[in-house]
């Protein structure tokens, strides 16, 4: 077991399956009035906030009997291709049969789910996070629902692709380029800390690219993380590249995980491999623990100085440590990016991903779009409560799709 010194939410347990039951403040019973949101709220940017206090405080006795009657249903939605994979499930481009919107459908098995010990103790620990997730580089969840055996999350596809599918192509990015997807990454690690959230597990194929070619931070490390996030099988056979040492060595960790995160992707993307790499995982393993990390020339200083700062084996030395993001933010690395604009997604994107249409496919990786598209998914078989709570309709979307359905 991986031990915690703040018990730290993790985004991919928050903002996977369990939090998604979170979207109860949805649910009539409990109110989506604005004082009750900002209660809450305030309970979340809480310093004392930890897995347990998280559970007595936000987890509402009584679930509620009733599910709300949702609009949407998997019925609505025609799934073209799997774009993704994981152990609960897969993630589907859809395309919503009435408003002809592309997303990401996450379908997740209820019996993978149900058969985790810690799951319904995770589900209450963050109920109410994921109103919190509104930042440009975050995924967004515009709906979701349950039949009799699976739970589904519909998202924003980020038609883009994953990052490191267009890093793969290239070998290496140009300091400009990386910097831009760095600052993005960045604000978003900022701001899930800003909420007492720990990301963890940032890795290539969690970073996705918006048809603007903006980062993406989604959930698809969850399957790995989720919901076991702190057993030891996730550690040694999930990708270990970017996960820091204090995490390997199973010793307590805090945010700054994050900052050794980007740290390794940041490397990755100017150096073509993850440092520490070896093709040996258990080689890889120790040099992440033991070795002096080895700057090759080919980079700037900036670029460099960084990477040492934020790959520090020492978490209270490392950069970030102390101001979290104001830190990174005045790095010299950083020194031409105008954070303000940044996050207004008022600096242009290096790369525009090619795309035909709203639905292409041309940036999915076709080990995943290969992959069978089950029958069975737009069948609303008889329901099945086993995750009260779970139905959400994101106000936006409902918005949309009332007025589509108008038409
Ligand atoms: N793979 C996993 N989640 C995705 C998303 N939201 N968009 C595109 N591909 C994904």
């Amino acid at each position: 077991m991986v031990k915690k010194t703040k018990a730290p939410v993790t985004y991919a347990k928050m903002k996977g399956v369990v939090s998604y039951f979170t979207a109860l403040i949805k649910d009539k019973k409990f109110g989506s009035s604005h004082s009750m949101y900002y209660r809450q709220m305030d309970f979340l940017r809480s310093e004392s906030l930890s897995e347990d206090d998280g559970a007595a405080a936000v987890c509402f006795s009584d679930p509620p009997t009733e599910e709300p009657q949702s609009r949407v249903s998997a019925a609505d939605f025609d799934y073209l291709k799997v774009i993704g994979t994981g152990s609960f499930g897969k993630v589907f481009l859809a395309k919503h049969r009435e408003n002809g919107t592309h997303y990401a459908v996450k379908v997740l098995q209820k019996h993978i789910i149900l058969s985790r010990k810690e799951e319904r103790h995770v589900m209450c620990e963050h109920r109410v996070l994921l109103k919190t997730l509104n930042h440009p580089f975050l995924v967004k969840l515009h709906f979701s629902f349950q039949t009799k055996d699976r739970l589904y999350l519909v998202l924003d596809y980020a038609c883009g692709g994953e990052l490191f599918y267009h890093l793969q192509r290239e070998l290496v990015f140009c300091e400009p380029r990386a910097r831009f997807y760095a600052a993005e990454m960045a604000s978003a690690l900022g701001y899930l800390h800003s909420l007492n959230i720990v990301y963890r597990d940032l890795k290539p194929e969690n970073i996705l690219l918006d048809s603007a070619g903006h980062v993406v931070l989604t959930d698809f490390g969850l399957c790995k993380e989720g919901v076991a996030g702190r057993d030891t099988t996730r550690t040694f056979c999930g990708t270990p590249e970017y996960l820091a040492p204090e995490v390997l060595q199973q010793k307590e960790y805090d945010r700054t995980v994050d900052w050794w995160g980007l740290g390794a992707v940041l490397h990755e993307m100017l150096y073509g491999l993850p440092p520490f790499y070896s093709a040996d995982r258990f080689e890889m393993l120790r040099n992440i623990i033991y070795q002096p990390l080895v700057l090759k020339p080919g980079v700037s200083s900036g670029a460099r100085d960084l990477l040492k700062r934020l790959l520090n084996r020492d978490r209270a030395k490392r950069l970030g440590a102390k101001r979290d993001l104001v830190e990174l933010q005045s790095h010299s690395f950083f020194s031409s990016i105008q954070w303000d604009e940044l996050v207004a997604k008022k600096i242009p994107p290096p790369f525009i991903p090619s795309l035909s249409s709203p639905g292409d496919l041309t940036n999915i990786d076709p080990r995943f779009t290969d992959l069978p598209v089950p029958q069975s998914l737009g069948a609303c078989e008889e329901y099945g409560a086993t995750f009260p709570g779970f139905t959400y309709i994101s106000e936006n979307t409902s918005s949309l799709s009332v007025q589509t359905r108008g038409h």
